[in-house]
């Protein structure tokens, strides 16, 4: 009796060993850093590292006038809550961007009269990441927008 318990509780301990050293082997093969296992894999996808960067350059670039929660300013600044502007066309969207909007808009039976200045000063993944950040927020679900896209428009409108 005595032996099958010490067989018994060398086991469990043995079963409990077991889990967390195959954790720290896994990884090996694949040569991660610890650091990389650390993170978790949601981190770590290019979609969210895109996002990521991109609510940075929103709070830089359009947050003042558009709004921390998109909804932007009453007759001045529309939101970009579901339009069909941050939903639609990737091309439009980012002529927006590199060439600013001056046009009367309303939209949902609201006008907004501010002019939005042109931005000039990101690169091309900047712009992405911006725009693939607001195509998936304030309920937003639209597909990412790459560096490929902005550079076409830029080399279709000749924006430098
Ligand atoms: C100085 C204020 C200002 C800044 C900064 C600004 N916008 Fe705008 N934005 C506007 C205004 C005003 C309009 C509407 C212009 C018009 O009526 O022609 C507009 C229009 C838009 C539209 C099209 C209309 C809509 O609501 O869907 C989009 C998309 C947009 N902006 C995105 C952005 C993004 C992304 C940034 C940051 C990179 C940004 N804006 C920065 C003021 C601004």
């Amino acid at each position: 009796m005595k032996l099958l318990a010490t067989i018994i509780a060398m086991l469990s301990l043995g079963l409990i060993a077991a889990s967390p050293a195959e954790k720290a082997v896994a990884p090996a093969p694949g040569a991660s850093t610890p650091a990389e296992t650390a993170a978790s894999p949601a981190q770590t996808t290019p979609l969210a590292a895109q996002l990521a960067r991109g609510k940075k350059i929103y709070q830089v670039q359009c947050l003042t006038c558009h709004q921390v929660d998109g909804t932007g300013v009453m007759n001045m600044n529309p939101p970009l809550v579901k339009t069909t502007y941050v939903l639609g066309d990737k091309s439009a969207l980012v002529k927006i961007v590199l060439e600013g909007m001056k046009t009367p808009l309303t939209i949902d039976d609201y006008e907004y009269h501010n002019v939005m200045p042109p931005h000039t000063t990101m690169n091309d993944q900047e712009i992405a990441d911006v725009l693939t950040f607001v195509r998936h927020s304030f309920g937003n679900k639209a597909a990412a927008v790459t560096a490929a896209d902005v550079k076409a428009v830029r080399v279709q409108d000749g924006v430098k």
